[in-house]
């Protein structure tokens, strides 16, 4: 079967393509979509940056304000739906996962340590994020180790992706499902 038909192949390219997405900012995975149920049963969904990819651990990480409505939500019910688009390839992949979050562990220790100073600052509001105010925020501009209790790891343990590649030959949809040690795919119809 051609290399660009092999779910096999397809399943190294998404995880390489997903790499290079948190590796480099003009990468179109850098800044994914994720949706969530919100506490109210809607669902919800907002832009966020790809902190971290293992392909071995099944792994998605992204980071937050632990104070987020989304964390509450999380808790409750903690399925995540990533959709990630590439435009000149025209591929869509969308990936269901579980996430976990990380506020006092050595995870969030970590993660806090390679945050830049500059984002650092994104964590130290005084007031929530969400919260009504009377006039436009403005961002605090001294730093203050107080921001590290405000910061939470969202770590997504993958379990099924849904590739889309809109092609000239006729789209082509792959199913891909991690079900324990074994790996299934399934084409579906587009
Ligand atoms: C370019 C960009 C990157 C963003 N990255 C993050 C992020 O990494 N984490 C995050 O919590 N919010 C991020 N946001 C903000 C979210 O999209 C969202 O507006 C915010 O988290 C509040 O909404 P929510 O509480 O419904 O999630 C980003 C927004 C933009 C436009």
């Amino acid at each position: 079967m051609n290399d660009d038909l092999d779910p096999g192949a397809i399943l190294n390219d998404i995880w390489s393509r997903l790499t290079a997405g948190q590796k480099h900012r003009a990468h179109p995975f850098y800044l994914p979509a994720v949706a969530i149920t919100g506490i109210d049963g809607a669902p919800t969904v907002r832009t966020v940056v790809l902190r971290a990819v293992e392909q071995e651990a099944r792994l998605l990480s992204s980071q937050t304000d632990r104070r987020s409505p989304k964390c509450a939500a999380l808790r409750s019910n903690p399925s995540a739906v990533w959709l990630f688009y590439d435009p000149p390839v025209r591929l869509q992949i969308r990936i269901k996962s579980v996430a976990t979050i990380h506020t006092d562990d050595s995870i969030a220790d970590a993660a806090w340590a390679a945050v830049p100073t500059t984002n650092q600052l994104n964590y130290l509001g005084e007031l929530s994020p969400g919260t009504v105010i009377p006039m436009v925020y403005r961002s605090p501009t001294q730093w203050r180790a107080v921001g590290r209790e405000n910061f939470a790891v969202v770590n997504c343990l993958v379990n099924e992706i849904d590739w889309l590649m809109i092609h000239p030959e006729g789209h082509r949809r792959l199913r891909i499902t991690y079900d324990r040690g074994a790996v299934l795919s399934e084409w579906l119809v587009p």
